[in-house]
């Protein structure tokens, strides 16, 4: 299922049983600006509002150039269209991975970023040798906090008035996996 998430794949992608993630092309643009400008998507994302298309060609850019090595990040293909993205930001020295996702509003509540999330974490694990992956969200989005626990992570705590959201201060929840709990659970 993870075939694909190492640097030397040259397709670098991953299939899961709904899902192609691969990675960003400059034709995903307006596929990305449909959801983005929404802001239902945005609102606990560190995003523009109102959220231009020069901000979908701003996001595609930088997510073409990110370092596969350091920040692989894929765009979530649902039936041809693109529908998210997800990513996870390594810190080799340390051995973790930061995970990021998100997903178009219509698609909310199909567990898709669940089994995104599953197979880029699993990919974290058995082929770039992570010892924890962890995320966090705003301790207002619920939706993101149940993603993590769906995943099999522990809440390790709450980071308060952490950081500035659109001139609002921002608690954090993290949540993490160690490599020795994900190998028991998903074998
Ligand atoms: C967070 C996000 C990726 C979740 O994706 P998803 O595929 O809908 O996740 P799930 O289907 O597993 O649903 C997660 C929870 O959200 C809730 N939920 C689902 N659809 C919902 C909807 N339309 N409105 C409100 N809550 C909803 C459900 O409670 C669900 O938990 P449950 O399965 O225990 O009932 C998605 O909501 C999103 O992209 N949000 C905007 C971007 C964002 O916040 N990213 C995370 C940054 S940390």
């Amino acid at each position: 299922m993870t075939r694909g998430c190492t640097m030397e794949t040259r397709q670098f992608e991953i299939r899961t049983d709904r899902l192609l993630l691969r990675p960003h092309r400059l034709e995903d643009v307006d596929d990305i600006f449909e959801f983005a400008r929404d802001p239902e998507w945005g609102r606990y994302l560190t995003v523009p509002k109102p959220y231009f298309r020069e901000h979908a060609v701003e996001f595609v850019e930088d997510r073409i150039h990110t370092s596969r090595e350091l920040w692989p990040v894929w765009a979530m293909v649902l039936e041809g269209r693109v529908v998210g993205g997800i990513g996870i930001e390594i810190d080799a020295q340390d051995e973790t991975g930061a995970l990021g996702y998100s997903l178009a509003r219509k698609h909310w509540g199909r567990g898709l970023a669940v089994e995104a999330a599953r197979a880029v974490v699993d990919c974290g694990f058995r082929e770039r040798g992570l010892a924890k992956v962890y995320a966090y969200a705003d301790a207002r989005n619920v939706q993101s906090l149940r993603v993590m626990e769906k995943l099999g992570m522990t809440r390790e705590g709450t980071l308060r008035s952490h950081r500035v959201l659109r001139g609002e201060r921002v608690d954090d929840v993290y949540y993490g996996v160690l490599k020795e709990e994900w190998m028991r659970d998903e074998g």
